[in-house]
């Protein structure tokens, strides 16, 4: 394949093992123009301006109607989740969640989840006795995120098989330019989360008629001081926190891992001290971040930023990943070094979409980081780098093999 721009080459699946050196050249131009148009913006200065900005937009139905994003907004049969909304209805819809989310919005309740998040990965691990080659991916970092969100929502956890094809196509529906194969056919992201939206719908409707304690129940029978949250923005919200409250979390932990067994000095650090997962889940959100840029922005009204005009309608992209390792912000940026002092990464944003879920992924992850670097005897990866997830957006290894001694 041609090698096209710095932006193109970021999305073509081939440099997915490694992005880094394509930011590295990217930051000596903070802000590219793309031949369709779009906008790339890449330094945190500049990243972090942009993302408080009132002038850029997540609702895509701003763009043009021959606008792909925009197509797919406009023909959704379910309102857009609140990540794709701009205030006032964001903040409307954002707040009702939050008042709803319970644990782990109060720290007593994230405490409180700390023994059950243990459990639940030594039991993943408790089932892994015997085996001396486990695939991080499939045996343990995408069951345990699963299994707590289904949990949280009230979603029945044996109904996986059936959300995953659909999470897996939303996912690839992210990618400003998505690349399938043959031997890897991806669901239309708009039917697929049409598909989940009727899921949902009737979810909801079962939890309306036999309400229990978790988040689906109360958002259909809360009545706080903004009303009921009508049926369409119950789905579009139960779908946003279904997929985004499992499809990043596997990635931090499986390219944690995968950093760890690739600096196992670091490794041995965090055996000997597991609260060096606090700043060390904190440094990874930096160097390895799940979301690697934000997709799907737009121009609201013609902004002018370093001497650079950005027309009205424009899709930019702000790079989150390459904003980590910019040297201006960060020195020594290619260093994993997890006691980096003031790390105000971007890994959960930044503005009024920074990530609703951080706390429970923070904890999730330094949990199943702690649990694997204490039960794991002598860990060693299979094959470095691993194969990759297709997406670029959200980018991590698809499996990851390690040789075990056993499992303590
Ligand atoms: C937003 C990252 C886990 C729910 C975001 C954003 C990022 C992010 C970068 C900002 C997107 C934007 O600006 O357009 C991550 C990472 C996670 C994680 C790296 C795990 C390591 C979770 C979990 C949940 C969640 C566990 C749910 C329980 C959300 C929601 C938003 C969001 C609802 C939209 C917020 C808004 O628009 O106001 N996340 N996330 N995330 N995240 Fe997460």
């Amino acid at each position: 394949m041609a090698a096209g721009t710095l932006f193109q080459q970021i999305n073509d699946y081939a440099n997915r093992h490694n992005p880094y050196p394509l930011y590295a050249q990217l930051l000596k131009t903070p802000i590219i123009r793309e031949p369709d148009g779009s906008y790339v913006i890449s330094s945190y200065r500049l990243v972090t301006q942009l993302l408080s900005d009132p002038r850029i937009s997540s609702d895509a139905r701003i763009r043009g109607p021959e606008d792909k994003a925009a197509r797919a907004a406009a023909s959704s049969e379910f309102p857009a989740g609140f990540i794709r909304t701009d205030p006032p209805e964001h903040d409307r819809l954002r707040r009702m969640v939050t008042r709803q989310f319970g644990p782990p919005h109060t720290p007593d309740l994230i405490d409180s989840m700390k023994q059950e998040l243990a459990t639940i990965v030594n039991k993943l691990l408790d089932t892994l006795q015997g085996r001396t080659r486990l695939d991080i991916v499939d045996d343990y970092a995408y069951p345990f995120p699963v299994t707590i969100i289904c949990k949280l929502l009230g979603v029945p956890q044996e109904d996986e098989p059936r959300f995953h094809e659909w999470a897996d196509a939303i996912v690839m529906g992210l990618d400003p330019h998505p690349q399938t194969s043959a031997d890897h056919p991806v669901m239309d992201a708009v039917e697929a989360r049409n598909q989940l939206g009727h899921y949902m719908a009737k979810l909801i409707l079962e939890h309306q008629q036999h309400p229990g304690t978790d988040m689906l129940s109360k958002l259909t029978t809360d009545q706080g001081p903004d009303g009921t949250l009508p049926l369409g923005d119950l789905i579009s919200t139960s779908v946003l926190l279904l997929i985004a409250g499992h499809e990043t979390t596997v990635n931090l932990q499986t390219n944690g891992m995968l950093t760890l067994l690739r600096n196992p000095s670091i490794l041995e650090q965090l055996r000997n001290d597991p609260d060096l997962a606090i700043p060390l889940v904190e440094e990874l959100l930096r160097f390895e971040p799940p979301v690697q840029f934000n997709s799907q922005r737009t121009v609201a009204a013609d902004i002018t930023i370093d001497g650079v005009t950005i027309p009205k309608g424009s899709p930019i992209y702000m790079m989150l990943a390459a904003a980590d390792r910019d040297p201006a912000r960060f020195p020594d940026p290619d260093r994993f070094w997890p006691e980096r002092p003031d790390n105000q990464h971007l890994g959960f944003g930044s503005g009024i979409h920074y990530c609703f879920g951080a706390p429970l992924a923070r904890l999730e992850v330094q949990i199943a980081l702690n649990t694997l670097a204490q039960r794991l005897i002598n860990p060693r990866l299979v094959e470095d780098p691993p194969p990759y997830r297709q997406s670029a957006v959200l980018r991590g290894p698809r499996h990851l093999l390690v040789d075990i001694d056993g499992i303590r």
